[in-house]
């Protein structure tokens, strides 16, 4: 099955509160009519990449006053075609649930998502950015700390039946866990680790082996570069430093870098922008391949 992605409409996108550490209001005044024009290429660029390596794309509508809908990452996480709402911390963002869960009534209405479910009030979930499905390992890895709770993170694991990491983040600076933590489809975690607590550093290294772990500079975390989708053996991302492409193209990955600029003075960028809906927890074709290992392994007993 190939990629199934939701994106928002950046029409009324601005940076216009500071709701984390690189949102710059001010940067954005100075030139929201250049930002604004920028912002629309980049959120359309980033469409045609994902579009190019075979992805369909689904577009939720964009609401005036509600500038951070263009980050549906937060909307919800959605696995096995269902989708569980979040619950924002930031009061700025909450007048976005309603809009999400209108677009994903739609998509339910459409047959393109099964389910859709939403956490009681008082818990505090943001979404795909605290609740990364990590595919080669078949598990959820959460977040929490800045924005979500962690028994929140429990529950949506429970809500799936899957397993889940939690990874507590150490500073406001990385606030979800998809700015500092990104699975590699080849089984790769790009990740940096002054965005965590020591508990969760150890979590990791005793989850992901040494030799898959791929180390993010203060260059790559502060371009936005770990907050990147992948697809395959092709990533997207913002505009990277020469090293991080170099260091995973020897890995054997292709770097699609799109100009994100504008949403980076928002404190996000191409995983926040997208919102993966065809995740499975057991893919028809793994399956097929477990089968296949164990008919060679019939064959060889
Ligand atoms: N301004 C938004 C916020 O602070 C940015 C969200 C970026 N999304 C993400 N998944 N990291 O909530």
């Amino acid at each position: 099955m190939s990629a199934h992605i939701l994106m928002t409409d950046p029409a009324h996108y601005a940076v216009s509160y500071r709701i984390n550490p690189w949102m710059r209001p001010d940067a954005w005044s100075s030139d929201a009519g250049g930002l604004t024009a920028k912002a629309r290429i980049g959120s359309a660029a980033l469409a045609a990449a994902l579009e190019r390596l075979g992805a369909r794309i689904s577009w939720a509508p964009a609401a005036e006053g509600l500038p951070d809908l263009v980050f549906p990452a937060n909307a919800a996480v959605v696995l096995d075609g269902k989708a569980v709402l979040a619950r924002f911390r930031k009061p700025e963002r909450r007048g976005e649930e309603p809009l999400f869960a209108a677009a994903f009534e739609r998509l339910r209405a459409a047959g393109d998502i099964a389910e859709v479910e939403t956490l009681p009030e008082g818990c505090f979930h943001e979404g795909a950015g605290d609740a990364i499905w990590d595919a080669r390992r078949g598990q959820l890895w959460t977040g929490f700390g800045p924005r979500s709770t962690k028994a929140a993170g429990e529950r949506i694991a429970a809500a799936f039946g899957v397993a889940a990491t939690a990874l507590e983040l150490a500073t406001e600076r990385f606030y979800h866990l998809d700015t500092c933590f990104c699975p590699l489809p080849g089984g790769e975690v790009l990740y940096y680790p002054p965005a965590f607590t020591e508990p969760a550093l150890k979590a990791i290294r005793a989850r992901v082996a040494p030799a898959d772990l791929i180390e993010a500079t203060d260059e790559d975390a502060a371009r936005f570069c770990v907050n990147a989708v992948g697809i395959g053996r092709d990533i997207v991302m913002a505009s990277a430093a020469p090293d991080l492409e170099r260091r995973l193209s020897e890995r054997g990955y292709r770097v699609t870098e799109i100009d994100l600029s504008p949403f980076i003075l928002s404190g996000g960028a191409a995983f926040c922008m997208t919102l993966r809906l065809d995740h499975e927890s057991r893919p028809a074709n793994a399956q097929q391949e477990t089968t296949h290992e164990h008919r060679n392994a019939d064959a060889l007993a």
